[in-house]
């Protein structure tokens, strides 16, 4: 079981900036990573839309034979991570817990932005997240949907996304906010505009966290914990799979994994596991 793979899956690609910080942190462990790309985005569908989309995903990964699930979208975790804790008997992670405590653990002012989709928003699970780990914390929640549409498109900078961005940490300039999670997979590609516009704007740097590196930590104890870690001798090796057409994934994976990603293969999950809902 431990030479098993892990499966992550995401809405569409934002989920390869977590398998990005996996390969790198777990190299010895084989990753499945499947894109839901026939369906993205999920970020401002509903709960139970994003709940069966997730279940439908989980349903795909463990016929695969994974040892794991790493859910490496928010929205998803938001609305699915007990869902599939249920539903499965595999460890099941969610990219929040962990950056929020990590958040949480840097924060001096005790004041933490959130951005994300308006499904991962509206769920409140930052709130929730940050207040196990730190009771005073106060959240300044901001929902960003063009900021997914901006990073697929590869519009990471320039005048259009640093006015997006702008608007959207506006209410921000007053408080005293010192960090900021990132909390969608897709927008640590923006980091660069999103810092700038921060810094301009509130005139003192914010520290900005996203959930890769939190969640590739958080991922390697769950491991530990669990008895499934892949022998020191074994290499990693990494399988993509989308629910839409590889070429256009292809495409833009490059800009969120880097070279050297490999080519995609297509799985058909809307006509064989959209009935499936445990
Ligand atoms: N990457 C997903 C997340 O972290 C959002 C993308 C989408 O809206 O599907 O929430």
């Amino acid at each position: 079981m431990s030479t098993s793979p892990i499966g992550v899956f995401d809405s569409g690609v934002g989920g390869l900036t977590v398998v990005r910080a996996l390969r790198r942190q777990l190299p010895h462990e084989s990753i499945i990573y499947l894109g839901d790309t026939a369906r993205v985005p999920y970020g401002n569908r509903g709960a139970d839309t994003v709940r069966r989309y997730a279940l439908n995903a989980a349903h795909l990964l463990r016929e695969q034979g994974v040892k794991a699930l790493v859910i490496a979208c928010n929205t998803a975790t938001a609305y699915a991570l007990p869902a599939l804790q249920e539903a499965f008997a595999l460890p099941v992670i969610g990219v929040v817990e962990p950056v929020a405590e990590e958040a949480a653990a840097r924060s001096q002012t005790g004041h933490i932005a959130v951005i994300g989709t308006r499904g991962t928003i509206a769920s409140g699970c930052y709130e929730q997240a940050l207040a196990a780990y730190s009771a005073g914390a106060v959240v300044h929640p901001i929902a960003c949907p063009l900021f997914v549409p901006l990073a697929e498109e590869g519009w990471l900078d320039g005048a259009v996304p640093e006015e997006v961005a702008r608007t959207y940490l506006e209410p921000l300039i007053s408080s005293q906010v010192d960090t900021l999670i990132l909390g969608c997979t897709h927008y640590p590609l923006l980091r660069p505009t999103i810092a700038r516009v921060l810094d301009r704007s509130m005139g003192r740097s914010v520290a900005l966290l996203d959930s890769a590196e939190s969640t590739a930590r958080a991922t390697r104890t769950m491991l530990q914990r669990s008895g499934l870690s892949a022998p020191d001798g074994q290499e990693g090796a990494l399988r993509l799979l989308v629910t839409d057409d590889p070429r256009g994934f292809a495409r833009t994976a490059v800009r969120f994994f880097g070279d050297g990603v490999p080519m995609a293969d297509h799985v058909n999950i809307i006509d064989r596991f959209s009935q499936a809902t445990t």
